[in-house]
């Protein structure tokens, strides 16, 4: 039998993974962070399976291996919570690279339709039998030009719905794909040209606030930008700059650079501690969901299959197809 800790887990993870539990796979759910103080928990596991925001740090990975775990297995596709470099050669990282790129894709344009029609206002308008429309006015998606930084799998998805738009589709990657069918440009065009930039690359040293006070300047009056990726792609300062200077006409996020510290948690009827976040959050033109965009039942039905065959798979016969590792980067 594999006992496997599962950390961070929320109602919506449980099904998925206990319709493995079994003869040969064991998880038990626990509904703390991985961190420094719950890492005790992992002693008499062979794996623990962790999330976005739990802490992989060094410090964490060593108590891991004296506890005797052999595995982490990440339930989803970043991997910049974990000190790879100091997991390297002493225990072995898996992840799920894709479970559903096209949830990822439709959330980006949910949140973009949402904000650029005014959905969320006028629902709470109507809601409350206010049937005016003064404030709620959009603009056409048709015509419009859209840069796409990253053109992964998911990157490559919402471009294809944006085009279902009638949109002009621009991207950048510096591994740009090789059967595209949509133009490449240089970064500085995409900041020059794009009426909607959308964030789908990986958090890197080099894209850590790729979205910034320069690159800010260089954008269009008015630019909407969308981050279904990861918070630290954008410099959060420098994005309410630009919302209070209206160089940025909106900006959609289903994450932020401090996500761990809030993110899946229940804060009403707290006073939020971080400014920033607060701030962004009361702009009228700022949607904010809470990491949200994998959220569907394909997804959580595919990402507890591939975590089941990661483990399987790596207790078997000690593969990894799905490992990630320092100097495989
Ligand atoms: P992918 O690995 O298929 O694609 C990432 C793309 O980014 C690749 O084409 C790569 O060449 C490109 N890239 C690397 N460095 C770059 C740079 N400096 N500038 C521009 N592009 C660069 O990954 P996938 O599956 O498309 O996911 C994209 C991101 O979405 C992930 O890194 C993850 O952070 C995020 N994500 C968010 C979820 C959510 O619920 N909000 C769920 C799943 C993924």
């Amino acid at each position: 039998m594999i006992h496997v800790a599962v950390f961070d887990t929320k109602s919506y993870d449980r099904p998925g993974f206990e319709s493995f539990n079994g003869k040969d796979l064991s998880f038990k759910f626990f509904e703390s962070r991985l961190t420094e103080d719950t890492a005790v928990l992992t002693k008499g596991f062979d794996a623990v399976c962790v999330f976005v925001n739990d802490d992989v740090s060094a410090k964490v990975i060593d108590m891991l291996i004296d506890n005797g775990v052999k595995l982490i297995a990440l339930r989803c596709a970043g991997f910049n919570n974990v000190d790879l470099k100091h997991a390297l050669g002493k225990i072995r990282v898996v992840r799920v690279p894709a479970y559903s790129p096209y949830a990822v894709a439709e959330h980006t344009m949910a949140l973009l339709l949402t904000s650029l029609r005014r959905i969320h206002k006028a629902f709470i308008r109507t809601r409350d039998f206010n049937f005016t429309l003064d404030g709620l006015t959009g603009f056409d998606l048709h015509g419009k030009t859209v840069g796409v930084i990253g053109t992964g799998k998911i990157g490559r998805i919402f471009i294809g719905i944006c085009r279902g738009f009638g949109m002009n589709v621009i991207a950048y990657d510096p591994y740009p794909f090789q059967d595209a069918d949509f133009p490449y440009v240089p970064l500085e065009d995409i900041f020059a040209k794009s009426d909607i930039i959308s964030l789908h690359c990986p958090l890197t040293a080099e894209t850590e606030h790729i979205i910034n006070e320069k690159s800010i300047a260089a954008m269009k009056k008015g630019v909407f930008i969308l981050n279904t990726s990861r918070g630290g792609l954008i410099d959060s300062e420098a994005l309410l700059e630009g919302i209070k200077t209206r160089q940025v006409g909106a900006a959609c996020l289903d994450v932020y650079e401090e996500e761990s510290d809030f993110f899946f948690q229940d804060y009403s009827g707290h006073i939020m501690s971080d400014d920033v976040l607060a701030r962004l959050i009361s702009m009228p033109n700022v949607i904010v969901t809470s990491h949200q965009a994998f959220l569907t039942s394909d997804a959580l039905a595919n990402i507890a299959q591939t975590t089941a065959e990661n483990i399987r798979t790596f207790f078997e016969n000690g593969e990894a197809p799905n490992e990630v590792c320092y100097l495989c980067q």
